[in-house]
């Protein structure tokens, strides 16, 4: 049986990139395989963590193709040239026009620090999630995967996890917390869910 193909796109640190390909090495992800990391930040640390596990990577930035429409052309032709059929958005830090979503409809996922509809949206981001979660006094937080569409964090939710907030938690303490018990828990798993559907998907045909 033929794995999804998978290409995963970040921007910076690659923690959940790392959640993504040891969950591979360990059997949690098996209908997929991560095939291509793209980058649209030459300084990702996450593109030194796919070299280190022999995974392709690219860097696409758009200072280099020309604002929002060259970037997403170059992006759109490594796609297709590495046959990827399923995309995961781990801490990719741009977000992608409606034209370049269209092109693949319920094949795009991100992972968001906050269960959404809380906390998202544009502006929210990285630490900047966490800080409006304590200023808010929100008892709960989490991390929410979901598809993407046009309107950013607003695709349908695939898998969420709650985490608590406790009383004396930093913006970075609560990231960090996110992170080991949401975030690389639940990308993965729904990695494997959506590429075990593209699977099926490709025998129904
Ligand atoms: C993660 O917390 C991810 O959920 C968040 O950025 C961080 C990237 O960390 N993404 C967003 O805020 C998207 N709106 P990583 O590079 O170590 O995976």
């Amino acid at each position: 049986m033929l794995k999804a193909r998978i290409a995963v796109l970040v921007s910076g640190g690659g923690t959940n990139l790392q959640a993504l390909m040891d969950a591979e090495k360990s059997g949690i992800i098996k209908s997929g395989e991560i095939r291509l990391v793209v980058s649209n930040n030459s300084n990702a640390y996450a593109l030194k963590r796919a070299e280190i596990a022999g995974i392709p990577s690219a860097c696409i930035t758009k200072k280099e193709y020309g604002k929002q429409e060259g970037f997403e052309k170059a992006l759109l032709e490594l796609l297709a040239e590495n046959g990827i059929e399923l995309i995961v958005l781990a801490g990719f830090m741009s977000i992608l026009s409606a034209d370049f979503v269209n092109h693949y409809k319920n094949r795009i996922i991100n992972i968001h620090p906050s269960l959404i509809p809380s906390f998202c949206g544009k502006g929210f981001y990285g630490l900047k999630v966490h800080e409006a979660a304590l200023e808010y006094g929100v008892k709960v937080t989490g991390a929410t995967v979901h598809f993407v569409n046009e309107v950013p964090d607003g695709g349908r939710i695939i898998m969420q996890k709650a985490v608590d907030i406790l009383p004396h938690d930093t913006p970075e303490a609560l990231q960090k917390r996110v992170m080991e018990q949401a975030e690389w828990v639940i990308l993965p798993r729904a990695a494997e869910q959506i590429s075990a559907e593209i699977i099926n998907a490709r025998e129904k045909n």
